[in-house]
């Protein structure tokens, strides 16, 4: 039996629609349960990476789980992966696929990075054979990133990423956990992109202006001082660009077609066929 923890998430919700269109057998886990409604093909159950007692019973009669990343502070979120990790391993659990992500690494400029290596850490601890996913940056990422104004700012410099849709990483996943390869696998998109190559093919998609200003790390932090309370939100905002900057996001590798045996999408492909995801582009204007 499968385990897809995150079912209510955006690439849990795609790896369980995945693996149900195959017809295959697995549990769902999500924090809610009640907005997975009837016919689901699937069997869906409570879960929380901070309530270990629920974790049992997600976990129980497991033999491979997919265990999707949660949300928390980095730093403390590593612990709750750990949490997950543990309960597998009291279920007897014989494979984890572990969504982490591209530049994972204790010194990586981004917070999130830095905790994924501890998850990583945690998960190599328990002894089961794994599959950490690193999947870099979702390309989706960029299309809440622009303001009203149609303008992207943020320290990336001229930076480069191997950026992958959210699409991808739900196909790579739903591969993953039904032939899993063992050890890290870094999952990416087709092309190495600058924030302004994204915002000259968007904006020829959508018939849109769409820029990117790239400014200084201290020019950042003045600007999102007053848009984000927590100090650690604002560093998760400003080292994301700046993994960039540093070419953490970077080689392109043709992993995903060896786990998937397809093509991952190009931009142009991708809003193709999610043609509704540039909506937001679309609608989020200045007054
Ligand atoms: N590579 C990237 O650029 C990138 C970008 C964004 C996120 N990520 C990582 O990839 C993960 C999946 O991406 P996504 O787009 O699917 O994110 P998402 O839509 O925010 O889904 C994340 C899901 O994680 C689950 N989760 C959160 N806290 C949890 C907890 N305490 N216990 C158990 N499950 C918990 C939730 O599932 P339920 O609601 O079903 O409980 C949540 O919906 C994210 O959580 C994040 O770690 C990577």
């Amino acid at each position: 039996m499968i385990l897809v923890t995150g079912a209510c998430g955006h690439i849990g919700s795609r790896v369980t629609q995945l693996l149900a269109d195959k017809e295959v057998a697995f549990r769902a886990m999500t924090r809610t349960p009640d907005k997975l409604t009837e016919n689901l093909g699937f069997e869906a159950v409570y879960g929380d990476f901070e309530d270990p007692n629920s974790l049992n019973k997600a976990f129980n009669g497991i033999k491979t789980a997919l265990i999707i990343s949660g949300k928390a502070m980095p730093g403390k979120r590593c612990f709750t992966h750990k949490i997950a990790f543990d309960a597998a391993k009291r279920a007897g659990v014989e494979h984890i696929v572990y969504l982490s992500l591209l530049g994972s690494s204790a010194d990586s400029v981004y917070p999130y990075c830095r905790d994924h290596y501890e998850s990583e850490k945690f998960l190599a601890e328990t002894g089961i054979p794994f599959t950490s996913l690193r999947n870099a940056f979702y390309l989706d990422m960029f299309l809440e990133k622009f303001g009203a104004d149609g303008i992207i700012r943020g320290p990336a410099l001229t930076g480069k990423g191997a950026f992958v849709t959210r699409e991808d990483a739900a196909q790579a996943a739903a591969a993953a956990v039904l032939n899993p390869p063992v050890g890290v696998v870094e999952i990416t998109g087709p092309e190495e992109l600058s924030i302004k190559d994204i915002a000259e093919r968007l904006a020829k998609l959508t018939g849109r202006k769409l820029e990117y200003n790239s400014e200084t790390i201290d020019v950042a932090r003045a600007r999102i001082q007053g848009a984000l309370n927590d100090e650690w939100k604002r560093e998760l905002e400003i080292g994301w660009f700046d993994a960039i900057a540093q070419g953490e996001q970077l080689p392109v590798n043709d992993n995903y077609k060896r786990l998937t045996g397809m093509d991952p999408y190009t931009i142009e492909q991708y809003f193709d066929v999610f043609p509704d995801l540039l909506d937001v582009l679309r609608t989020k204007r200045a007054a």
